[in-house]
Order: structure tokens, then sequence, then C-alpha cells
């Protein structure tokens, strides 16, 4: 099929800017995409993040944003920077009227994100928000299966996000672990739009909130045989009373969101019981989701292994696993083609009112930390 090409300024090189070169140089594996996206430019002040993109041949390198938004070939931007730094770059990217994918949290509080949401709604620029691990085969499965009203009056609802990213306290510090740069919400800041979009897309409304936030390791290695405060929240449990438009009675939802959870790597799971059927994924068995059912008395857990059953189809057979970057391409496979308006029925990226939406829970969660009560919403 013929398809559009499309092109990509990154603003922000570092570990997710060039996971984006990565995934568009895998974009033959996805079958009929409409859309051809090509890297054609970046925007980083750091002189060896330049150098990376140069090796990779893309073609226009800006050490300032600004230029990379004032260049008339970009047509959709991919901003990959400090929270920090997200008001300012999100709002100059609506200004420049250039479409985008932005990073979560996006904005480094509520108060940013609403900001950034306005000019978006003011505008006519089309953007999404990252969140790719609701993309893997077994937590579309579990997301479909939930959807379907199979689980019947819904008891309970977890997501969660599980790193042990900082389990090594010899780790020298960098920005995610500094307010100033991460944003006081700390580790919501980092993983709450992972756990806080299949629920949005469920129609899962958080109604109040109770935190439970950790600051574990309050100092860390500078790098250079000196000491930094490590002043950001490691750890967030939030237990909510969530509502569904599907019945009266609130439920229990729970989000975990943990920088040190010892025992995992980089867990995702997301997990909703109900009482006629239930269902779980996560990523530490990514081979596999689980259905409940009960029926005539009988509780019936069946193992499915759902293959490289994706949401946009690709080459790769289907019996083959699926991994983290295949996750990438599917969010952008899912973007590009909502921005055509070609989806159709497929699982779209994160929406502007859905990370809004995420903020508010993790405002009420600082609130409920301070307190030690519950927050409404
Ligand atoms: N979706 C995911 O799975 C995922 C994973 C990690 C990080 N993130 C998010 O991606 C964003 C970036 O995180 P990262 O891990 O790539 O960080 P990183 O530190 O690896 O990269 C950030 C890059 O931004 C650059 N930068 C700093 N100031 C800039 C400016 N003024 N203009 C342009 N570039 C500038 C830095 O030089 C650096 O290369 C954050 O919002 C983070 O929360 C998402």
């Amino acid at each position: 099929m013929s398809q559009k090409k499309v092109n990509v300024g990154i603003i922000g090189g570092g570990l997710m800017g060039k996971e984006l070169v990565a995934a568009c140089g895998r974009w033959d594996a996805l079958v009929d995409h409409p859309v051809r996206p090509e890297v054609i430019a970046v925007a980083d002040p750091s002189p060896a993040v330049r150098s990376w993109f140069e090796n990779a041949k893309i073609p226009n390198i800006y050490e300032d944003y600004k230029q990379l938004l004032a260049d008339p070939k970009v047509d959709v931007v991919y901003i990959a920077v400090p929270h920090n730094l997200h008001e300012e770059i999100y709002l100059a990217t609506v200004a420049a009227g250039k479409d985008f994918l932005g990073e979560k949290p996006f904005g480094i509080d509520k108060s940013a994100s609403s900001k950034i949401v306005a000019a978006i709604k003011a505008s006519k620029v089309f953007v999404r928000v990252s969140s790719e691990m609701p993309f893997y085969p077994g937590a579309q499965a579990a997301f479909n299966y939930a959807k379907s009203g199979a689980l019947g009056e819904i008891v309970e609802v977890h997501s969660a996000f599980l790193h042990s990213s900082d389990l090594d306290i010899a780790k020298p510090i960098n920005w995610k672990r500094i307010v100033k740069f991460c944003g006081e919400i700390g580790v919501m800041g980092d993983l709450g739009m992972h756990v806080a979009h299949v629920p949005a897309r469920l129609g899962f409304e958080a109604k109040s909130v109770y935190s439970l936030l950790d600051d574990i390791v309050k100092v860390r290695s500078d790098g250079k045989g000196g000491e930094v405060a490590c002043d950001t929240f490691d750890n967030a449990v939030l237990a909510m009373k969530a509502k569904s438009a599907s019945q009266d009675r609130e439920f229990p939802m729970f989000w975990e969101m943990k920088r040190i959870a010892p025992g995992e790597s980089n867990t995702w799971q997301f997990q909703a019981m109900g009482m006629k059927g239930g269902v779980k994924f996560s990523t530490r068995t990514p081979a596999t989701f689980h259905k409940f059912a009960y029926a005539n008395g009988e509780q019936i857990w069946q193992e499915i292994q759902p293959g490289h059953k994706t949401n946009w189809p690709v080459i790769t057979g289907g019996i083959f696993e699926f991994g983290f970057p295949d996750s990438l391409l599917q969010m952008w496979a899912a973007y590009f083609a909502e921005r055509e308006g070609l989806l159709g029925d497929k699982f779209g990226c994160a929406t502007i009112d859905e990370v809004l939406k995420s903020h508010l829970v993790f405002e009420a969660a600082m609130e409920s930390n301070k307190t030690g009560a519950a927050v409404k919403l």
C-alpha cells in the first residue's frame, strides 16, 4: 500500500529519543500501515547525544529545540525531555503549530499539565501521550476482556509498574531523582501514566485517594565523589475508590508505582476481578495472560498464550515472543494511524484528557500524604 511520508523531529535525544529512531528502523515490520515516519531532525544540548544522531545519519541536528520547531520540514515532534522542561517545550510546540507525542507526566505537575492541555484544546494540533505497555498482546487481551463486560460487577482493580532501577544504592543520581527536575510527585510522574492508561480507557474513574508515598533512599552519589540529596518519592501506593458507568457501587482500585520493588525488574501489570469473571496480565510472564470465570459454582482460571497478536498487524510470526521495543513500535503505529484518522477501532495512545485526570489523582495523593487522610476528587 502507498504510505504517506511524515517527517519527525525529536526534542530530547536521550534514552527515549533514541528508541524512536530504532522503532522507525523497524517500521517495515508493520503490515499495511498508512504512514512512513522518517526521523529527519533532533534537538539536544548534549554533544554526545548529537553525535549519536549524527552516527544514525539524521540529517538535521540542532542544539536548541527552537531551531527544530522553526524547521518547516518537521511535521511531527516527539518530546522526551526532563519534566521541568515539559511546560515550556510543549507550549512552544503547540505555538509552532506542530503535532506531537509528549512524554509523561506531560508537565511537572497538575498546574503545568492543565496549561499544556488548555493550549492544545485551543489549537488544532494532534497530540497524544506516551504509554506503551498496554500495547503488549496480553495487556490488549486483558483490556478487551475487561471491556467486554465479562467481569460482571467489578470487585477490585490493580494496576502496577514495578522497577528495581533504584535498588542499587551506589547508583549515581540523575535528574529523575531530584524534585527540581522530576517534580514533587516523584515516581508518580515517572510511572503514573503507565498505570493510569488502561483503567482510564476502561472508564474507571478515581473518586477518592489514600496514598502511601515513600522516599526510601535520601542521598545518592553525585558520581564525582560527593553526595547529593535524592529528594523524590521512590515508591507510591494509592488506594482509591473508583467508579465505572456500568455500576452504582464504588469499588477499590489500587495503583502501585515503584522504583524500588525488590524482585522486580520492569514489571507492568493489570488485574481486574469481578463477580462473574476476571483477568490478569503481567510483563513478567509476557507470553501468557489469565482469564477467570465463576460459573456453576466453579472458579476457573484459564492460562492463554496470546502470541504475537498485535494491535497493528505485523509480519512477525504469531508464535513469537513480544517485547518492550515491540510495544514502542505499536504505540507509534497507533499514534501515526490515529493522526491520519485511520486507527479505526484499534487501541489508541493515551489522550490529553487521560493524562490530566492522572494528574488530578497524583495531586490528591500528595494531599493525602500530607494529611494522612483519604482525599475526595
Ligand atoms: N515511555 C517510557 O517508557 C519512558 C521511559 C523513560 C522515560 N520516559 C520519559 O521520557 C522523558 C525523557 O526521559 P529519558 O529517560 O529519555 O531521559 P534522558 O535523560 O535519557 O534524556 C533526556 C534528554 O533531554 C535532553 N535535554 C535536556 N534539556 C533539553 C532541552 N532544553 N532541549 C532539548 N533536549 C534537552 C538531554 O540532553 C537528554 O538527552 C521524560 O518525560 C520521561 O519521564 C518515558
